[in-house]
């Protein structure tokens, strides 16, 4: 039972001509100081039905307020605090932790809704960024709080596998391109023709004809082009395979752009049909309204364009996953582009629309500047990630030589501390990309998360006595209470998490819990004692690295036994 689900039962019977339950559980605080007990409910809105100062109502309810789970009521001031028994509470909570194992936490609540999300979608032809690393980290974490919160997600990766730069991409190959130099090194040489196509077509205007007309072939299911393109597509997967099998990460469906290719007619005509499609200068629009931009549906020579694409993608996925939410897990500088995409779903009719969510993130600085892709020098991806896996194994030999397994487990704290690092910020700010910083063992990190996991599994397998389950008969001290608290809180915080679609509050939720966990056990010996009180103890340490584990796991990190 939830903390103010307690508070709720305990008061209700008593207030109940003043306030309903949802006001009661609207009220209620937790206390800032533990001698003021784990709930506080401030009795200043019944003062005035009572006729009587809320200090004295505090009084008078403390006086008559009992709850089996509730060892007493205090008034305090205009405050009724409650403090509730520590130990029953304990048995229950780790009963139900350490049975119901990795499902605790885990709710019916959405069951069967299918919650499309659209994620990392990064572009071919070009190095996988670190606004798309966002994308994909956060995307994947919300699949995950979806299927926690018992839904059903189909990840969707969007990729921009098809527009006028490939038709620019293909021109510049026929120029200046070398088939084994694309082969040896695919992303970058690709991006340098196409940083040198735009570079020449600044002095050479055909060229930038020649790269439509190459669009306009594409579309047009020309041989010699569409060849070309996949082949671009091809050498660019390989590299992105390799990023998300570092990261953990797969898909349900890998749609580019381009799958839409012979699902646009169709839209095109059924916008025209609804008279919403309008000329300007030659282009086909959809107008939105008086000052706003006009959303682009076909270019002059009757391409195309990503809007083009979004909608027939939209209109498919309703059509195939008759979804409950669709997420499209994108930069904020697409703001309007999804705006655009909604509001024209909306007047073609399509009122589902609304189970539509642009879920945008801030950016990722370098010294507090946006990193890019600097022109001829390309920051990939691969390299980053390599690199916090190498800082990893470094840290660890020095931690830990004796450590088997070194490469797995530097692969899991590296690549963990560089997921955890984006997953603690709020999604909409922006993120300090700090390689040194994330890899620390202490502090607001994911090391930090996964060495506190460790440590407590070192313990479990170190002594001889496991936790008997079944034996547990609670806990009282402080320091136990202030773990205990936190795992009542987990399933709460899934919840929440999803709803705001904020991995950022599983992550802060770990390292409160970490905390929570390391001053217990600085203070708090766990193999001493009798048989009694040792199984107590290990059996809150058990259940604390079942929600770890499970908390990291939703963050899509992995959770080394030892390290
Ligand atoms: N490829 C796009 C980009 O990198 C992101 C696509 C997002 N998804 C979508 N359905 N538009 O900017």
């Amino acid at each position: 039972m939830r903390f103010d689900e307690i508070a709720v039962d305990a008061l209700e019977a008593h207030v109940k001509n003043v306030l309903t339950k949802e006001e009661i559980t609207r009220l209620i605080e937790t206390p800032k100081h533990a001698e003021h007990g784990d709930i506080a409910f401030p009795c200043f809105q019944l003062a005035k039905t009572y006729r009587k100062s809320p200090q004295q109502i505090a009084k008078e309810l403390s006086e008559v307020c009992e709850h089996p789970f509730i060892e007493k009521f205090e008034a305090n001031g205009p405050y009724l605090n409650a403090f509730l028994k520590r130990k029953l509470i304990s048995k229950q909570l780790i009963e139900k932790v350490t049975q119901l194992s990795d499902h605790y936490g885990s709710a019916i609540d959405g069951i069967g809704a299918r919650v499309v999300i659209d994620f990392s979608s990064p572009n071919i032809a070009k190095p996988f960024s670190m606004g798309h690393l966002r994308s994909t980290v956060i995307g994947n974490s919300l699949a995950l709080l979806a299927e926690k919160n018992g839904c059903e997600p189909v990840k969707i990766n969007h990729l921009g596998d098809w527009g006028t730069q490939f038709g620019k991409l293909i021109a510049a190959y026929k120029h200046w391109g070398n088939e084994a130099e694309v082969k040896e090194n695919p992303i970058p040489t690709l991006l340098k023709l196409y940083v040198k196509f735009h570079k020449e077509s600044e002095e050479n205007p055909q060229l930038s004809i020649e790269g439509r007309g190459w669009f306009k072939k594409l579309e047009g299911g020309d041989l010699e082009a569409e060849s070309l393109w996949k082949w671009f597509k091809d050498e660019s997967l390989k590299e992105f395979e390799k990023v998300y099998q570092m990261l953990g990460i797969s898909f349900d469906k890998v749609q580019g752009e381009s799958f839409y290719n012979d699902k646009m007619e169709e839209v095109v005509k059924e916008l025209s049909e609804k008279g919403l499609l309008h000329e300007s200068e030659g282009a086909r629009v959809v107008n939105l309204g008086e000052d706003q931009p006009p959303c682009l549906i076909e270019k002059t020579d009757g391409t195309t364009l990503y809007a083009t694409r979004d909608l027939a993608a939209a209109i498919y996925r309703y059509k195939t996953y008759d979804f409950q939410q669709c997420l499209y897990v994108v930069g904020g500088e697409q703001q309007l582009h999804f705006e655009q995409i909604f509001q024209v779903l909306g007047m073609m009719g399509y009122d589902w629309n609304k189970k539509m969510t642009h879920v945008p993130f801030g950016l990722i600085l370098k010294d507090g500047k946006k990193m890019s892709t600097r022109k001829g020098k390309v920051v990939l991806l691969e390299e980053v990630l390599q690199n916090a896996i190498d800082k990893a194994k470094d840290n660890m030999m020095e931690k830990n030589p004796e450590l088997k397994n070194l490469e797995d487990v530097a692969k899991q704290v590296g690549v963990g501390a560089v997921i955890f690092h984006d997953l603690k910020n709020e999604r909409l700010g922006s993120v300090e990309f700090d390689l040194e910083q994330m890899l620390k063992f202490e502090g607001d990190t994911g090391p930090y998360v996964q060495y506190t996991n460790a440590r407590c599994q070192t313990i479990l397998t170190k002594a001889e006595r496991k936790g008997h389950m079944d034996k547990v008969s609670g806990l009282e001290d402080p320091y136990s209470w202030e773990v205990v608290k936190l795992l009542e809180r987990f399933p709460t915080e899934v919840k929440r998490a999803f709803d705001l679609y904020e991995p950022s509050v599983i992550a802060k939720y770990l390292l409160k819990l970490s905390q929570a966990v390391n001053t217990y056990y600085g203070n708090v010996k766990i193999l001493q004692g009798d048989a009694g009180e040792k199984d107590n103890k290990l059996a809150l340490l058990k259940s604390v690295t079942i929600v770890l584990q499970e908390g990291l796991r939703l963050l899509g990190i992995k959770a080394p036994k030892k390290m």
